[in-house]
């Protein structure tokens, strides 16, 4: 698709009362909605890179719950207000995007599909939505900032071998290359096991079996970006074992990686890190305090879209709580659920500056291949926008004042 200048994206006003497609639009045609993008990827991936990208921990009853607790938010609309379309143009911390919502970190989305990092990034610089490339994906942040110079931000994990000479390296570098936002993720204390991932045989390094290569050869489109891309790979840390074959370097990132930040560990990277830094997996309004207080510019309100532990509350239910508590002197990003505009209409509603997507972007490109990340983010826009018409909000600011009914709110018995 012909896309606008990025500098158009931003100013183009776009109150027209039609959506950006028409409805005989073939992506649109074929795939609606993000959900049955999903029921696309589960027929043409090979199952264990599906049971990858898609599978939670425990029973998946935390990525059932976070689903549920969206589809119970209901919001009141008011009429007679608007026949047009709402502007979303949305800015976090100083930037200007094309919407409020971005691309979560995903660590080795290759295995999901092959390539999936680039297709991602490449996506989100015309869409101009923020894309959050992880440190443990399949390309080095200074590929990233190639191809998606305008909207990158990163993410790392908690790497404290000798004193985070790795992790603060990898901060630097992203600074150098002109990242724009930092993301520390704090909610993988303890690795996790995934039912129906180890159930499907997934081992990393990535080493198909028989069966493996028996679906790889069943899915032309899989098949055909391995060998475009290749198998998945830490490009990130290949300058710090730069010998390392793929099952040392897997081996050697094991070592490396471990538990999730502290908050002693959050200040000495605050210290580092002068641009907009973010902690991510906040569901206590009390963590959300501490990040605020010890100079984060704003929080993830997240679970980690239910592949850690699934007895979490749904980030929906704790975000009024988080907002409450430092939503106007931090920014507020909700993910984990998200599979329409309207999910990110009422994220806002309750509180949330933007609403971050990551399973959502893998099953397009399940469904579609590198099409797909584009086609998911349009969708985005154009539910987002028709949501906000929907209720009679002529901006974001008046979504984030409309009537709600939140059964599931969360309510805090111990504030700090
Ligand atoms: C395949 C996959 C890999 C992920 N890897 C990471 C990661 O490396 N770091 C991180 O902070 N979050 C990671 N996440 C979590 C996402 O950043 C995000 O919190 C989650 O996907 C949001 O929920 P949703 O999938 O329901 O949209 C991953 C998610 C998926 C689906």
């Amino acid at each position: 698709m012909q896309r606008p200048a990025t500098s158009d994206v931003i100013s183009r006003p776009n109150t027209s009362p039609l959506p950006s497609r028409a409805p005989d639009n073939a992506l649109l045609r074929q795939y609606p909605t993000i959900p049955m993008m999903r029921e696309g990827a589960r027929k043409k991936l090979p199952y264990f890179a599906f049971a990858y990208l898609d599978g939670g921990a425990g029973e998946d009853s935390g990525i059932a719950r976070n689903w549920r607790a969206l589809d119970a938010v209901e919001l009141v609309p008011r009429y007679g207000v608007s026949t047009e379309l709402p502007p979303i143009e949305t800015e976090l911390f100083g930037r200007r995007y094309a919407g409020p919502f971005g691309v979560a970190p995903m660590g080795s989305p290759s295995l999901g599909f092959p390539g999936a990092d680039r297709h991602l990034a490449t996506a989100a610089q015309a869409a101009r939505l923020p894309y959050t490339l992880s440190a443990v994906g399949g390309m080095t942040v200074e590929e990233a900032a190639k191809v998606a110079p305008d909207v990158l931000w990163f993410q790392v994990p908690r790497l404290p071998r000798d004193n985070h000479k790795i992790g603060f390296d990898m901060v630097r570098r992203a600074e150098e290359v002109g990242a724009h936002v930092l993301v520390l993720t704090m909610d993988t204390p303890i690795r996790t096991i995934r039912p129906r991932e180890t159930r499907s045989g997934i081992r990393s390094p990535f080493r198909p079996d028989l069966r493996m290569m028996l679906s790889i050869l069943a899915s032309p489109s899989w098949f055909a970006a391995m060998r475009r891309y290749g198998v998945p790979r830490l490009a990130s840390f290949q300058r710090y074992a730069p010998n390392a074959n793929l099952a040392e370097m897997t081996e050697f990132v094991r070592k490396q990686a471990s538990g999730a930040f502290t908050w002693d560990e959050v200040a000495m990277y605050r210290e580092r890190w002068k641009r907009p830094l973010l902690v991510k997996g906040i569901v206590h309004p009390g963590d959300a305090e501490r990040a605020v207080a010890l100079g984060c510019d704003g929080v993830v309100v997240s679970v980690h879209g239910g592949r850690q532990i699934e007895a979490l509350p749904a980030p929906i239910d704790a975000l009024p709580a988080v907002a409450a508590a430092v939503g106007r002197r931090a920014t507020v990003i909700m993910d984990s659920g998200v599979r329409s505009g309207t999910d990110v209409v009422r994220a806002l509603a309750l509180g949330a500056h933007a609403a971050f997507m990551g399973k959502g972007f893998m099953w397009s490109l399940g469904a579609l291949g590198a099409d797909g990340p584009l086609h998911a983010m349009d969708l985005l826009i154009d539910e987002t926008k028709a949501a906000l018409g929907q209720i009679g909000a002529r901006s974001i600011q008046e979504a984030r004042a409309t009537e709600v009914r939140h059964p599931g709110a969360f309510r805090f018995s111990s504030p700090a």
